[in-house]
């Protein structure tokens, strides 16, 4: 059977798939009509499979019996990732879990192109952990090992604004690209080289839309749950604020999974019992024990995308409570996210500095990621980049046309 190469961006939150074929990049269907399969996995107990993309997402809010998880690629690099855990009857680490992840878009790509695949060209940005050297070198190993798990022998990674701009082509003067997506903000400054592009500079950071949905829900939704409240002293006078940590953990997509169990909701009962206003910590009590931090976190996701195309939403909370419905204004979306925006524009600032460029000096930006649709940064780097034409990509899925690029003609 023929062999070919697999161009794979594993997104925290999309993953895509795409060979070159005929010279171009051709965008695998990795889900019936659709260029992106969502990042995401349960592991279904009642039928013993494993389901991804739209059909792990639709088994979580049908409330099946199971384990649903999101944005694992923040994991990588973190000790979590090769912690063992119980889930129903097996002991499993969470790279074994992206590993069974990744052999399902292998076996797809296989079955769309009628090819063997052992070799993929994965994505990686820039850092992983762009405060932490070392889980940033881990969190490749990890993904390596899950790609070999899955199936692949041959594993190359090329940094996802590279690849993006690769797919972006020759074009006038000097080229950034601005990948804001779920997990992390990358940045690459190139420019036009013969019938191709030079990479100047590379560059990134660990933000992206999934810490938009965190800031978000910490501010609007983990209220409601009884963060914020105070708690009466066991003995004695005196009280104390509810400890945050566990509305930290309930608020990151990446930690919701493991959230749950009997300790959590025997602590969150005893804050019912102490607290000064015990309404916000019932809720807190539902959430964990019908396991409802995903469908909280989605609500949430989609009132920060519906805001930001209609100024404001409401985060639709009826499974938690019927009519909770906390309200989104604009004023919340900008106080939320302006300071990460600040970070992604310095971030890019840095990008310049370490090739000795000004602002001024860039001709064309280019958005790439979910994220780049968020009002407040494209203008924020509309005017940190006065002279530039802005361009829109396509937004999910130009890093793995580049990927594509990278990976060669198929044979
Ligand atoms: N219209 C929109 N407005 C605002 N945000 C959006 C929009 N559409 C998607 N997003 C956000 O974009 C993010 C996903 O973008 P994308 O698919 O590019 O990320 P990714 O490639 O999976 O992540 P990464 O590259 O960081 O690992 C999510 O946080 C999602 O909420
Ligand atoms: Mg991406």
């Amino acid at each position: 059977m023929r062999q070919i190469t697999l161009g794979i961006d594993f997104g925290t939150s999309n993953t895509a798939a795409a060979v070159l074929d005929g010279g171009r990049p051709r965008v695998i269907a990795l889900e019936p009509g659709k260029d992106t399969l969502p990042t995401a996995i349960f592991l279904d107990y009642a039928d013993r499979r494993t389901l991804v993309g739209t059909a792990a997402v639709q088994a979580m809010i049908d409330g099946r019996y199971g384990r649903f998880m999101r944005s694992l690629k923040s994991i990588l690099g973190t000790p979590l990732a090769r912690e063992r855990r119980q889930f129903l009857n097996e002991k499993l680490t969470l790279l074994e879990i992206i590993a069974r992840f990744l052999t399902e878009v292998r076996l797809r790509a296989e079955a769309a192109t009628g090819a063997h695949i052992k070799s993929v060209v994965s994505g990686r940005p820039v850092h992983f952990h762009s405060a932490n050297p070392q889980r940033d070198r881990q969190a490749q190993i990890d993904l390596e090992e899950c790609y070999r798990m899955a199936g692949f022998s041959d594993v190359r990674f090329l940094h996802e604004p590279e690849a993006a701009a690769l797919a972006a082509g020759p074009g006038k003067g000097v080229g950034l690209i601005v990948d804001i997506g779920g997990g992390t903000s990358d940045f690459t400054l190139f420019r036009t080289a013969g019938n191709g592009i030079k990479i100047i500079a590379s560059h990134g950071v660990r933000i992206g839309g999934t810490d938009f949905d965190r800031a978000l829900n910490l501010a609007l939704v983990m209220p409601q749950l009884g963060l914020g409240g105070e708690l009466k002293n066991e003995l004695g006078p005196g009280r104390n604020d509810v400890p945050p940590a566990l509305f930290h953990e309930l608020a990151s997509w990446e930690k919701i999974a493991f959230v749950y169990g009997p300790d959590a909701v025997r602590d969150a009962k005893r804050m019912v019992r102490l607290a000064v206003t015990p309404a916000p910590l019932k809720r807190l009590v539902t959430v964990l024990e019908m396991e409802l931090g995903h469908d909280i976190a989605f609500a949430v996701e989609a009132a920060k995308i519906t805001a930001n195309r209609d100024g404001q939403s409401d985060i639709r909370l009826d499974p938690v409570e019927k009519g909770l419905r906390p309200h989104l204004a604009q004023g919340d979306l900008l106080s939320g996210l302006w300071p990460y925006a600040d970070k992604i524009r310095a971030a890019a600032q840095d990008t310049l500095a370490t090739a000795g460029l000004n602002a001024d000096q860039v001709d064309r930006v280019i958005f790439v990621g979910g994220s780049s649709l968020v009002g407040v940064i494209d203008r924020l780097m509309r005017a940190t980049f006065p002279q530039a034409e802005f361009e829109y990509s396509e937004v999910f899925t130009a890093v793995v046309d580049g990927l594509a690029i990278a990976a060669g003609e198929t044979a």
